[in-house]
C-alpha cells in the first residue's frame, strides 16, 4: 500500500472486534513508531502496549469513559521520557516527536487492516498511576489498536486553498 492510499483510507475507529491482534502485525505497527523521526534523533520515548484485560477496562475511565478504548485488544500509550527539552523554535521536542510516531502508528496499523483512534481526552495522572509511569514522564497520546467492527466514512476536510498559501502568509 502506498502512503497516500493509507492516509486517504485511515479513519478514527471507535468500535472494535474482540479478535486478538497477531504479534507479527503488532510488531510492524511498533516498528513504524521506532523508525519515526525525532528531534536530534534522540528517540526519548516509550510506547506502552497494554493488553491486560483488567488494565484495559480501567483505562476506559482514565480516558473520559470512552468505552471503545478498552474494547480493543490492545492499547498503545505513547510517552515522552524527557519532556523538558525545548527546540530553538520554542516548541517542546517531546510533543512533536511523539505526535509523529503516533501518526506513523496509525498509518502502519491501517496498512495491516487494523484500526486506531488518537485519544487526547484522557486524565494523564490516572493513566500514569494505572501503568506505573514515572512522575517526570509525560503521556502524549493513547490509541486503541484492533480490528474495526465499524468503519466510518470520511470526515470532511477543509479545501487545500483554505489551508495553504504561497510565499507569504495570507488570510
Ligand atoms: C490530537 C487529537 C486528539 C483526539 N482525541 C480524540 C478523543 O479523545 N476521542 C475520540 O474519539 N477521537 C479523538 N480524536 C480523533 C478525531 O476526532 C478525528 O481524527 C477527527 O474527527 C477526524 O476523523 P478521522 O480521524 O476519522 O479522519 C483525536 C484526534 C487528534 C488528532
Amino acid at each position: 500500500m502506498d502512503v497516500l492510499t493509507a492516509i486517504q483510507g485511515r479513519r478514527s475507529i471507535r468500535s472494535y472486534r474482540p479478535q486478538e491482534v497477531e504479534e507479527e502485525k503488532l510488531l510492524k505497527v511498533l516498528e513504524a513508531a521506532r523508525l519515526a523521526p525525532s528531534a536530534n534523533n534522540r528517540q526519548d520515548w516509550k510506547f506502552i502496549v497494554v493488553r491486560d484485560k483488567e488494565l484495559r477496562e480501567k483505562m476506559i475511565s482514565a480516558c473520559a469513559g470512552q468505552r471503545f478504548v478498552g474494547e480493543a485488544p490492545v492499547i498503545i500509550v505513547a510517552c515522552g521520557t524527557e519532556p523538558t527539552g525545548i527546540m530553538r523554535c520554542g516548541q517542546y521536542r517531546y510533543t512533536v516527536d511523539l505526535s509523529i510516531a503516533v501518526a506513523y502508528i496509525t498509518l502502519a496499523a491501517y496498512e495491516q487492516g487494523l484500526g486506531t483512534c488518537w485519544i487526547g481526552a484522557f486524565d494523564e495522572n490516572a493513566v500514569k498511576e494505572l501503568l506505573n509511569i514515572p512522575e517526570k514522564v509525560r503521556v502524549v497520546a493513547i490509541t486503541p489498536l484492533g480490528y474495526p467492527a465499524i468503519i466510518p466514512g470520511p470526515r470532511p476536510r477543509k479545501p487545500l486553498n483554505e489551508v495553504v498559501c504561497y510565499d507569504k502568509y495570507t488570510e
